[in-house]
């Protein structure tokens, strides 16, 4: 996915432009660019690499600019590699468009363009949404939008220009996200609203067949039709402090740290009486007390938040529950039936994968439940019921509170779906939902334990391959703990149930190789022990994560994280922290870009 911004007002836009992009570079990062009404043209400057490194530099080089109104770009490449003829914006001097998303049948469209005489230099296919809006065109901006509309498939958020409709700005969305900002006598458009809270916090959320034409003096909508539309204008309730630094040398420091707040905002709220309360999106207990199967469906660091939640609801309330990888889940033909519940987990709400999977069981008429983050979001408006995780922003690219509180999520529901179906007493549920509200003072104590995380990702920071080993929710956490590490500190790892090494990847076993022992659950601990004595018989060095006082003999261990003695069940809550910063300080000590990783984007809007 990608990062757009707009600006119509009376500033000069470039400086504006920039610094809004700079707060969307989680989405991508590959290449950068703005296209801005100069003079009688529109300018376009753009140039490989992140914002600072390529476009800023270019902009040195160039008269500066004194337009008050164009659009921008910070690319995630999909189609064409990071280079600066693939950068957006993309256009041919009478139209410049930017573009998150994928255009599905750009090859057709290209090969009809081309009968048509267009010629095309970059291997983009954003390109032919660009070249189509100028086939299109014959002054209408309305009808040349509308018509282009018609013809693309895919997804797709545009932020568009016409070289003739001097300081205005289209705007269009089909599954991608766009949000128009309104000012104070400044207009914007945004991938998220995070780009431009510094200058509004009031906004609209563009929908399909819409489109949006902004202004100095404000903002229409009309259909493709050109019929005028009213929108609902929404206030963001937090403002730019939260989506700052803070202090913290890295977003995912910060919000890390953040966690113990974040879990609070996120279950207290839901929580009456002392029993779960999920009325705000009802799913009653009549509901709850249909479903004869629950999916959950996800991607990465979601996908893992709900391995936790299938061990708890199917030990709390004994219903089947299957997780599936979004990307697998719609082209698997799911077993799902209206009998069932599909549960959709998004922190950005945005996922292409992840929405397409809810449109399909959507489609097949099964209740679906979405626990997202964005408030708005695509996955939050196509759910048939969603409640919101309350983290805040989460700007790094790297999973961290949103995971936490998807997980402290699952709790609640589990709790909540055990007790409707009569498999947990009201004062048990009670216990465990108290519990549960506490869980963010054990998350600080761990926090607050940096210097074993330091001292542990200082002795694994030049592995070339680590295996993260865990039984039952242990498992479940190895393999959040190895995305975490794959993803940051870009050294391989594997998750690996701890119980089937043995059935062949412990050949993989040398004295090179670091393996970090998860072992939170007693029940368990004997049979996790001899497989680190496995591992340590072959030259292992171990790091063994589990409670304070779990007496091990040191022998068998090189090193030892321990963790606060709580319900077992509860302790993913916490298990996770060390995970997240031994990751987090092995790829500082790497010199790695812990909040911007190489390759990745912060929300993949497309497939
Ligand atoms: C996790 O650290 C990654 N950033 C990634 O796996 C992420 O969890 C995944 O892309 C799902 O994103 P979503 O929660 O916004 O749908
Ligand atoms: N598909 C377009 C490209 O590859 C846009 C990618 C994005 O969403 O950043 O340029």
């Amino acid at each position: 996915m990608c990062g757009i911004v707009g600006y119509v007002g009376k500033r000069e836009c470039t400086d504006i432009l920039i610094k809004a992009l700079h707060r969307l570079e989680y989405r991508g990062y590959d290449s950068a660019g703005i296209a801005v009404f100069e003079g009688d043209k529109l300018k376009t400057v753009k140039a490989k690499g992140k914002i600072n490194d390529g476009l800023v530099e270019k902009l040195k080089f160039e008269k500066k600019l004194t337009a008050t109104a164009g659009i921008s770009h910070t690319r995630w490449a999909t189609h064409g590699e990071p280079s600066d003829i693939n950068s957006h914006p993309i256009g041919n001097g009478r139209v410049s468009i930017v573009h998150n998303g994928i255009i599905e049948n750009y090859r057709e469209l290209k090969a009809f363009l081309i009968s048509k005489g267009y010629g095309f230099e970059s291997e983009t296919d954003t390109e032919t949404v660009a070249k189509l809006l100028d086939y299109y065109y014959d002054g209408d901006p309305i009808e040349a939008i509308a018509k282009a509309m018609q013809d693309i498939r895919g997804a797709y958020a545009l932020g568009i220009i016409f070289r003739e409709h001097k300081n205005k700005i289209f705007a269009v969305r089909c599954e991608s996200p766009l949000i128009v900002g309104k000012g104070n006598g400044e207009n914007f458009i945004a991938s998220d609203i995070t780009a431009v809270l510094e200058y509004t916090k009031d906004y609209y959320l563009l929908e399909h067949n819409e489109i949006a034409i902004l202004d100095e003096n404000g903002i229409t909508f009309e259909s493709f039709h050109g019929e005028e539309i009213q929108k609902e204008l929404k206030t963001a309730d937090w403002d730019i402090s939260a989506a700052e630094r803070g202090g913290y040398n890295h977003f995912m420091l910060k919000e890390i740290h953040e966690q113990p707040d974040a879990i609070r905002n996120t279950i207290s709220p839901r929580v009456k009486d002392g029993l779960p309360d999920f009325s705000e999106c009802g799913l009653t207990t009549e509901k709850l007390r249909s479903y004869k199967n629950i999916y959950i469906v996800g991607c990465g660091s979601a996908m893992h938040a709900g391995l936790v939640g299938k061990t708890l609801i199917e030990k709390l309330a004994r219903i089947p529950v299957v997780v599936d990888i979004a990307s697998e889940f719609r082209y698997r033909d799911p077993l799902v039936t209206a009998d069932d519940l599909v549960v959709i987990i998004s922190q950005s709400g945005e996922t292409a994968d992840t929405l397409a999977a809810l449109k399909l069981a959507r489609s097949i008429g099964a209740d679906t439940f979405a626990i997202v983050n964005v408030v708005g979001s695509s996955i939050a408006r196509e759910a048939s019921m969603v409640m919101y995780t309350n983290a805040g922003p989460e700007i790094s690219v790297c999973s961290t509170k949103a995971y936490a509180v998807q997980v402290a999520f699952m709790y609640l529901f589990a709790f909540q779906i055990a007790y409707a179906n009569g498999k947990l007493s009201e004062e048990k549920c009670k216990e465990l939902t108290a519990e549960l509200l506490e869980i963010p003072n054990y998350v600080h104590q761990c926090i607050d334990n940096e210097s074993a995380y330091q001292l542990v990702a200082s002795k694994i920071m030049n592995a070339s391959s680590l295996l993260y080993i865990g039984r039952g929710l242990d498992y479940a956490l190895s393999m959040e703990g190895s995305l975490k590490l794959k993803e940051i500190s870009y050294i391989h790892s594997e998750a690996y149930a701890s119980g089937e090494l043995k059935h062949g990847t412990i050949s993989l076993i040398t004295e090179d190789t670091p393996v970090i022992a998860l072992a939170t659950q007693s029940e368990l601990f004997e049979k996790t022990l001899s497989n680190v004595k496995e591992v340590k018989s072959r030259g292992a060095k171990v790091v063994m994560i589990c409670c304070e006082d779990t007496n091990i003999d040191d022998a068998s261990v090189d090193y030892k994280i321990g963790l606060p003695r709580i319900s077992e069940l509860l302790m993913p809550l916490v298990t996770v922290v060390p995970l997240q910063m031994v990751a987090y300080y092995t790829a500082v000590l790497r010199g790695c870009d812990v909040d911007m990783p190489r390759n990745l984007a912060k929300s993949v809007t497309v497939e």
